[in-house]
């Protein structure tokens, strides 16, 4: 498992050459984009196996006689749409990376597929996009070796927000003179909202062209109507049911990611990393642990069994974790941003906030600037003992020739806190 991350290259994601089949289909009434879509994926590797169908309910039988790995599918479709298409994909197929290719949508159409869509193409969609798309769909799908870990992080449509949080959220957007920047800002004091705000103000869909790595800009960018649409006819943002999970242990994790995005980014500045660098290991930083919010989501009971195994056998909390689930948090948060569409960037340093030397690149970037900034935090809040620590891989800052900045970075991480 634990080789499953390695990486030649920062900018190049995720695993090792896979010579396994991969199986993708194609959704399209219309035949000509079928053969459009023939033609240009006509090179791919000879284990990329196509299917292409001109209907809903073909692809589904078809999906219904084998495994499939990724769904591409129009939305606008005579019969079943491509929404009503993916509600039942994810119902009967949750492991599938499901793709939107589609012309121009009206808004309700965009939106209708925000909850069951992992990423959105818009037509046309050039050739080299369409195939950098498939290409990562189909790596990271080697990253989670476990298939019920897999259809459990692909079936996850939004991540559970703290319920305080999301109250303050759905308060605002009753109030008629609430702003975007407003809603941003409250957004962005949740790791699950600013996940999902991030990945839907990226797409395709909203027809943007940079990426925006900060949650106030992404919900000025999508405006308060979109916002209100999406919180409250897709469900987009949910609150963390009463499943046992306190809301205590939420709200410090969610302390401690906002922190750790904070000094990640004050550490990235200080080394001068390009501006995109400083961004990711801000997003980086706030996301890190998104892995811990899909397991106490989903399994609280195991996940408060690996908190004590962690305490009792003084083990930090991922190698616990990884006994029980066969997996960490860093690496499942890691596969549901990628499989969002985040950047790769952001992607790794999720990944290898634990490890960052497995991330093998020669210079210091977001993945570098997390890891620490997750150390440093830990350690600022003076409990050595806790499960949570976070040592910092001084063989990874050694190979980097980086040791001696260790003592200026603990230097702007206090003057970080002081100013909290
Ligand atoms: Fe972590
Ligand atoms: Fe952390």
């Amino acid at each position: 498992m634990e080789q499953q991350f390695l990486v030649e290259d920062e900018q190049q994601i995720h695993g090792a050459p896979d010579t396994a089949v991969k199986r993708v289909m194609f959704v399209d009434d219309d035949q000509s984009v079928l053969d459009d879509l023939k033609r240009s994926l006509a090179s791919m590797p000879p284990e990329w196996q196509m299917t292409f169908c001109t209907s809903g309910r073909d692809a589904l039988k078809e999906l219904a006689s084998g495994e499939f790995d990724v769904v591409v599918t129009d939305m606008r479709m005579p019969g079943m749409s491509g929404s009503e298409l993916l509600a039942e994909i994810l119902e009967r197929h949750p492991g599938i990376v499901r793709i939107v290719l589609s012309g121009n949508l009206e808004q309700d159409l965009a939106l209708r597929s925000a909850t069951a869509a992992h990423q959105y193409l818009v037509k046309p969609c050039d050739a080299a996009t369409l195939r950098a798309t498939l290409d990562a769909a189909l790596r990271i799908r080697t990253l989670l070796v476990s298939p019920k870990l897999r259809r459990l992080v692909s079936r996850m449509t939004s991540l559970p927000s703290l319920p305080s949080v999301y109250a303050r959220l759905v308060e605002s957007l009753e109030n008629a003179e609430t702003s975007s920047r407003e809603l941003g800002e409250i957004i962005a004091q949740d790791v699950g909202m600013t996940a999902k705000i991030l990945q839907l103000a990226n797409s395709a869909f909203f027809g943007l062209y940079r990426y925006i790595a900060n949650p106030c800009e992404a919900a000025v960018y999508l405006g308060v109507d979109t916002i209100r649409s999406l919180a409250l006819s897709t469900s987009v943002f949910s609150a963390f049911q009463d499943k046992g999970v306190p809301e205590l242990f939420i709200a410090q994790l969610q302390r401690h990611s906002m922190i750790t995005g904070m000094l990640a980014h004050a550490i990235a500045r200080a080394e001068n990393l390009p501006k995109k660098a400083c961004d990711s290991s801000l997003v980086g930083g706030f996301l890190h642990d998104v892995g811990k919010l899909v397991l106490v989501a989903n399994y609280a009971n195991e996940y408060y069994g690996v908190l004590a195994t962690a305490r009792r056998e003084k083990v930090p909390c991922h190698e616990a974790e990884s006994r029980v689930f066969a997996a960490n948090h860093a690496e499942i948060g890691a596969y549901l941003l990628w499989l969002w569409g985040l950047p790769d960037s952001v992607c790794n340093a999720v990944a290898f906030h634990h490890r960052p030397g497995d991330c093998s690149s020669a210079v210091f970037t977001a993945s570098g600037a997390v890891h620490v900034a997750d150390a440093l935090q830990h350690e600022m809040d003076g409990q050595p003992d806790s499960v949570f620590r976070a040592d910092i891989d001084m063989n990874y800052l050694a190979t980097l020739r980086l040791t001696a900045r260790l003592p200026e970075w603990r230097k702007l991480c206090s003057k970080h806190s002081e100013g909290e």
